[in-house]
């Protein structure tokens, strides 16, 4: 007998096509604006990722319009204050939040314990990954990034974070114009002990 049956096979499908197809790309339609209330679903896939002890520890803010400009310049700003990079990566920043019709920033809250601490990134890392599925589930382009500064206060009081919480992932998020090759994954490192 098979190990899995038909059904389980096509799901596993499904599934895996899904997983293979999203890409990171930011070729986008920049006219056509994402709704926030799919945004509002894809955060409420990503609370779906494993979390240790129940923490909950995402935290999401979504920018369109002007307010990705003032993402840009409050980054910037952050930038500019602690003298981290130069004055040509700070002007770029001021604008790159403008690339996609909307920018998911999704931050991580601390715990006190340092083992939690680290796993509670790794659950936002999962969330994300659920979001991004979604995305390309619906058809939006996606790209996760990381900030250049992860605490910049400003930006986190933008953002209706706690002071101690952590920037994880900028997500450009627009509609796909243009399907991306994708890069070549390396041979699977599994290692098999049977005895
Ligand atoms: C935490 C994280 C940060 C990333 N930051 C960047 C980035 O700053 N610039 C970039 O071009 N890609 C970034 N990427 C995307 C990777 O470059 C991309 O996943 C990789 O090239 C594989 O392509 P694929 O996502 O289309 O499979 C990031 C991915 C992760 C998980």
């Amino acid at each position: 007998m098979a190990a899995i049956d038909d059904d389980e096979r096509t799901r596993f499908d499904e599934f895996s096509n899904l997983a293979r197809a999203r890409r990171t790309s930011m070729i986008v339609d920049q006219e056509r604006e994402v709704p926030l209330d799919l945004i509002a679903e894809l955060c409420g896939l990503a609370t779906w990722a494993p979390s240790h002890k129940k923490t909950w520890p995402w935290r999401f803010a979504v920018f369109t319009g002007d307010g990705r400009a003032r993402l840009g310049n409050t980054m910037a700003d952050e930038m500019e204050r602690i003298d981290y990079g130069d004055e040509i990566r700070r002007a770029k920043t001021r604008t790159k939040y403008l690339r996609t019709p909307a920018t998911l920033v999704v931050g991580c809250a601390p715990h006190e314990n340092e083992m939690l601490h680290d796993e509670n990134r790794d659950t936002v890392a999962a969330g994300i990954q659920n979001l991004l599925l979604g995305a390309t589930a619906l058809g939006l382009a996606s790209f996760w990034s990381t900030p250049a500064i992860t605490q910049p206060p400003a930006v986190l009081d933008l953002c209706g974070f706690d002071p101690d919480d952590r920037l994880v992932g900028m997500i450009y998020l627009g509609w796909a114009v243009q399907e991306c090759p994708a890069p070549d994954r390396p041979q699977l490192p599994i290692t098999h002990i049977t005895s």
